[in-house]
């Protein structure tokens, strides 16, 4: 990260809940995930630039910042979602658990069972809603009862009310915003430890994204969440921690949610949230 500036600051006016944070002190959290000097490369183009960071267990962690500055990469190389696209090159360590992701030993497959993703547009499988949902166990060859765990992962994805009588329809036929939480119970089957989220409300109407951070609120007693949101007042309103990148790949500053939004460190970081650039 770069050296803090020590201009002066004016009040920024984006709020953030007056609620206590959900489990403080947050800093007893144990770190879950941790990059040190990540680098990451397509081809020639630097997309992140040594990227160390600790995200913390049942953390929602919001990662903010201009198009085109790195968040969809970062998030892709938690889980090696990068490993799919042939010019990427990554540098440095992610350690999930104490062990670095891109080790030799690692399968990234069931990598990916631990820490699931769920992006930008609803993307359900043209299968019914209970395969959609069934469709981790089964690739892993689940042992317990299948209908069982698509209940419990349909209502931990706030859906199950909506969609009990209609198991056997086609997950295509479900609105938008229930082909969201459909893709969050999909993601939830497997049992995760993470959920990273890339985008997951902004083709979403405002009722819809309201259900999502609602349920994202929940999720983080469970599991750890990392967003992903272009939206301020969304990042400010449902994350512990936020994480700001800026052109270049640079992680500039990341710090509890309150003091990023109400009292930054850096210049650069106070007009990016109060809407001068980006
Ligand atoms: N598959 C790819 N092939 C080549 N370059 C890529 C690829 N994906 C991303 N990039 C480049 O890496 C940089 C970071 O992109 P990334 O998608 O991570 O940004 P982002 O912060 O998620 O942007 P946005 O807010 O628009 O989603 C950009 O310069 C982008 O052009
Ligand atoms: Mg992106």
């Amino acid at each position: 990260m770069s050296e803090p500036d020590t201009s002066p600051k004016v009040q920024t006016t984006i709020e953030t809940g007056d609620e206590e944070p959900r489990d403080a002190p947050l800093n007893t959290k144990e770190t879950i995930i941790e990059t040190r000097d990540l680098d990451v490369y397509y081809g020639e183009e630097q997309a992140l630039d040594d990227v160390s960071m600790e995200i913390y267990e049942h953390d929602v962690t919001a990662l903010i910042g201009p198009s085109g500055c790195g968040k969809s990469t970062f998030l892709r190389c938690i889980n090696r979602m990068n490993d799919l696209i042939d010019s990427c090159r990554v540098e440095g360590d992610v350690e999930f658990g104490g062990k670095n992701v891109y080790d030799d030993d690692v399968d990234p497959v069931a990598l990916r069972r631990k820490i699931g993703i769920v992006f930008q547009k609803p993307n359900p499988f043209p299968k019914s809603v209970r395969e959609n949902v069934g469709y981790g166990l089964k690739i892993q060859g689940y042992e317990g009862d299948v209908d069982e765990r698509v209940e419990e992962s349909l209502k931990s994805a706030a859906l199950w009310d909506e969609v009990k009588d209609q198991l056997d329809s086609s997950g295509l036929d479900l609105s938008g915003g229930q082909q969201q939480r459909l893709c969050i119970a999909r993601a939830i089957a497997p049992d995760p430890e993470v959920i990273l989220m890339d985008e997951p409300t902004s083709a979403l109407d405002p009722v819809a994204a309201s259900k999502i951070e609602d349920l994202i609120d929940d999720l983080a007693e469970q599991y750890t969440v990392i967003i992903v949101t272009h939206n301020m007042q969304q990042a400010a309103r449902i994350s512990d921690r936020t994480a700001v990148f800026l052109t270049g790949g640079d992680l500039v500053e990341y710090d509890e949610t309150q003091k990023i939004f109400e009292n930054p460190e850096h210049q650069r970081v106070e007009d990016y949230i109060t809407g001068k650039f980006g």
